[in-house]
């Protein structure tokens, strides 16, 4: 840079303002056309949003070039002003929806380079996610559920902690019954204890529905056993129960053997054995075929050929009176079984402690 003397320095300044003055309606129409020319070429050649932004401030903002030709026109003469500024203004408009156009065509194509690095690619394996089984005793329940639901029964449910009316009195379970020992039965209070079987809920169904009645009843039911191979002190049971007029005992052993023959293959045969229970007379124990070996005797029947299936009979007209059903018109069955025993006969399990100890490696082969 060379040395400007003072007086050098106060000619430039005459000059420049000599030529702002020369500047007449002319030259700034051609400087306008200039800047949009210039932007617009420079708009086309943005590649991204924040370059034309950078376009935007340049041309159009507060400091921008557009803006610095309205700042000039106080040179202008009074009748040019107007002209040069509705073009200005004219040519701010144009730019500014040239200016939105790029804007929406970069950001189109901004979204489409993202969607393309974040595609998904459908075809990649995914990670394995474990999935677990249904617990063998859960899988019989919804199969024999799935059975007396075919055959017009309703699923009926009752709590686990039990008045001791309910499990015991209504079903004419007198106080000296053995089953009412503390030996065999867990007592929260003297009238509360942990329902020892599903029978209760036959009392709580006829004492709130009018026959026609035709329930089971899946749950939990406790009793004070030491854990060992075919006991524990809980298990789980299914109830049965028919109400209706002229119910007799063939519809009860008709719709046992059906169950059977369902749950435990079309060969099962069905037998009963004479037995007593407090709630129904008479009383019978019904034994299946051995589903295993088809009666010949083998390790699962123990050699007898039968399997030892579940306690039932024709209500008791004492249980019918308690809970508000009269024995003169009305008859009915019911029957109950143990959940594990047919779990473990079905699915070849030798000891109950499996079906409660939940170990992963053990209930996933089922
Ligand atoms: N509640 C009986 C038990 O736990 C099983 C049973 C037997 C239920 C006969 C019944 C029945 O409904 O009629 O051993």
């Amino acid at each position: 840079m060379g040395y400007i003397s003072k007086q050098e320095h106060l000619n430039h300044i005459k000059i420049y303002k000599y030529k702002i003055k020369e500047k007449g309606e002319e030259n700034m129409k051609e400087e306008i056309a200039k800047i949009k020319e210039n932007s617009i070429k420079e708009m086309e050649n943005c590649k991204n949003l924040k370059t034309l932004d950078e376009v935007r401030v340049k041309y159009l903002g507060k400091k921008g070039e557009l803006t610095s030709v309205l700042r000039g026109m106080g040179k202008l003469n009074p009748e040019e002003r107007p002209i040069i500024g509705s073009l200005v203004n004219e040519v701010r408009d144009e730019l500014n929806s040239l200016l939105e156009e790029k804007e929406k065509e970069l950001k189109k194509e901004e979204l489409q380079k993202k969607l393309e690095i974040e595609s998904i690619d459908v075809t990649e394996p995914s990670k394995k996610i474990a999935l677990g089984s249904l617990h063998p005793i859960t899988q019989i329940i919804e199969e024999v559920e799935e059975i007396f639901l075919g055959m017009g029964y309703e699923i009926a449910d009752g709590p686990e902690v039990e008045k001791a009316t309910y499990n015991f009195d209504k079903l004419n379970t007198p106080p000296d019954h053995p089953a009412r020992d503390v030996q065999d039965t867990f007592y929260i209070t003297d009238d509360i204890v942990l329902r020892s079987q599903t029978s209760p809920v036959q009392a709580r169904v006829m004492e709130t529905k009018k026959p026609p009645i035709k329930i089971i009843c899946p749950g939990a039911v406790y009793r004070s056993d030491s854990v060992d191979a075919t006991h524990s002190p809980v298990f789980h049971q299914i109830e049965g129960l028919v109400v209706d007029k002229h119910i007799s005992m063939t519809d009860l052993k008709g719709t046992l053997e059906m169950f059977a023959k369902k749950c435990l293959g079309e060969n099962t045969k069905i037998r009963f054995r004479p037995h007593h229970f407090p709630f129904t007379e008479p009383s019978a124990e019904a034994d299946v075929s051995c589903f295993v070996c088809g009666g010949k005797g083998c390790k699962v029947c123990k050699g007898e050929g039968w399997i030892e299936l579940l306690g039932c009979g024709m209500v008791h007209p004492n249980v019918f009176k308690n809970c508000g059903i009269d024995p003169d018109e009305y008859t009915g069955f019911a029957f109950g079984f143990g959940v594990e025993r047919i779990a473990m006969a079905k699915f070849g399990i030798e000891d109950m402690r499996l079906l409660f100890e939940n170990d992963a490696r053990f209930l996933k082969q089922f």
